[in-house]
């Protein structure tokens, strides 16, 4: 088989490394790939949403499936179209792909299938959403969220009546997101620690992964700015049996069944970003694919093809499927360019690659120029480690990250420090 992924950062680079792995798979091919990618997959220069070249390339090619990593295709409906020309693609259709592309549809569908949620009120009109505010005590703190797609720029967490106008005036009046946000939520704020379910679904039943943890805050002890994800693991010790049994039964089964009973065609990856709300799990987001950097703890632990999860999400036969993970831990640290996630230099040499060992690097802002990889985005690598116990996991990720150099390098030294501590909060 042939299989083409599309996007071009670290969570494809795990996608394309685990097919590329497969003894069913002849070739990967990647749009638009980057450096590390085109080592186990050939890169293709086509933009992930020029839909009709995509689906030319695949019939020329003779590929017999694609699978989709970021959203901004989904939400534009690549699954549609492709489907339109008899292709065969992984991920949500565009309508069922709202559940990520607008935030206020997705608390609405919380809502009505009694998904626990923090309580929101959605605005349409900038007046309402102020009038709203005013009487909003002045220092309880409350988030504004912009309704669509804002590459992870459209949450302001506010301290409190203040800021919040200014967050509502920002995205509906000044337009700083543009069309993103033309719909806001203000949402009550929720203090916890967080969890991602990523679940293989079919549309008829799931498949849950190991639950993960991600690091959003650029510096140690989560300080600093936001950032696309500066490492995650797998599993969580946090998310207990007792745990993933509750999300399971409150949240992951009243989602697909919504999914079914909204007739929403979903073959994919739906990712559940859940955060305790003291000891009940509630729903931050959804999510219609994949995480970054999730993903590139958690494919190291599948223990089996992921060609076969593939054709049983496209044949909706996951319910006769067994899953098997591995019983290992998995960290990712994720080595960042200096400025990130401001502005940032690219075009540094990367050194140390090959005295790699005991680690899997996945490359996110790369490319190759003159046989030598060097940077060329603000999350540069993905370096991942598996052990049998988190503490191993960790000091063998860190010991072949201090391996890797370029210029401006910066990474969080702290990733997993929620399992290390044995911390919960
Ligand atoms: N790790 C967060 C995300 O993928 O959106």
């Amino acid at each position: 088989m042939k299989a083409l992924v599309v996007g071009s950062g670290g969570r494809e680079h795990a996608i394309c490394w685990k097919f590329a792995k497969s003894s069913k798979i002849e070739k990967v091919y990647c749009a638009t790939g980057n450096g590390g990618i085109s080592q186990v997959a050939e890169n293709v220069d086509i933009a992930v949403d020029d839909f009709n070249r995509l689906a030319d390339f695949v019939k020329m090619n003779n590929i017999n499936f694609t699978f989709v990593g970021p959203e901004i295709p989904l939400s534009l409906g690549i699954v549609d179209y492709f489907k339109e020309r008899g292709l065969r693609i992984v991920g949500p259709s565009k309508g069922a792909a709202r559940l990520e592309s607008s935030k206020i549809y997705s608390k609405e569908f919380m809502r009505k299938y009694g998904i626990p949620t923090a309580e929101y009120n959605g605005f349409s009109n900038v007046n309402d959403a102020l009038k709203f505010l005013e009487s909003w005590e002045a220092d309880k703190k409350v988030v504004v969220k912009a309704d669509g797609l804002a590459a992870g720029k459209g949450v302001y967490m506010c301290g409190g009546r203040e800021d919040a106008v200014n967050a509502v005036k920002q995205m509906m009046d000044e337009k700083i997101l543009g069309d993103a946000g033309t719909n806001v939520i203000v949402e009550e704020h929720i203090d916890g620690p967080e969890l991602s379910y990523l679940v293989f679904t079919d549309g008829e039943t799931y498949c849950a992964m190991p639950p993960s943890q991600d690091h959003k805050r650029i510096s140690d002890n989560d300080k600093g700015l936001n950032t696309g994800g500066m490492g995650a693991y797998a599993p969580a010790p946090l998310a207990t049996e007792e745990l993933n049994k509750e999300v399971e039964d409150t949240i992951i089964r009243k989602v697909i069944d919504g999914i079914k009973a909204e007739k929403l065609d979903y073959k994919g990856v739906l990712y559940i970003g859940v955060i305790m709300n003291g000891s009940t799990p509630y729903v931050l987001e959804f999510n219609c694919r994949f995480g970054d950097p999730e993903t590139q703890a958690v494919l190291p632990l599948l223990d089996m093809d992921f060609v076969d999860i593939c054709a049983a999400i496209l044949d909706q036969n996951l319910a006769n499927l067994k899953i098997n993970w591995k019983k290992d831990f998995s960290v990712c640290v994720v080595l960042a360019s200096g400025g990130y996630p401001e502005s940032f230099k690219k075009g540094f040499e990367i050194k140390g690659l090959e005295n790699i060992k005991d680690a899997i690097v996945f490359h996110a802002g790369t490319k190759i120029e003159n046989e030598k990889f060097v940077t060329s985005g603000g999350r540069v690598l993905g370096v991942v480690s598996t052990a049998s116990d988190i503490k191993t996991a960790v000091e063998k990720v860190y010991s072949n990250v201090s391996m890797i150099k370029f210029e401006g390098v910066r990474y969080r030294k702290d990733i997993a420090w929620r399992a290390l501590n044995g911390k919960q909060d």
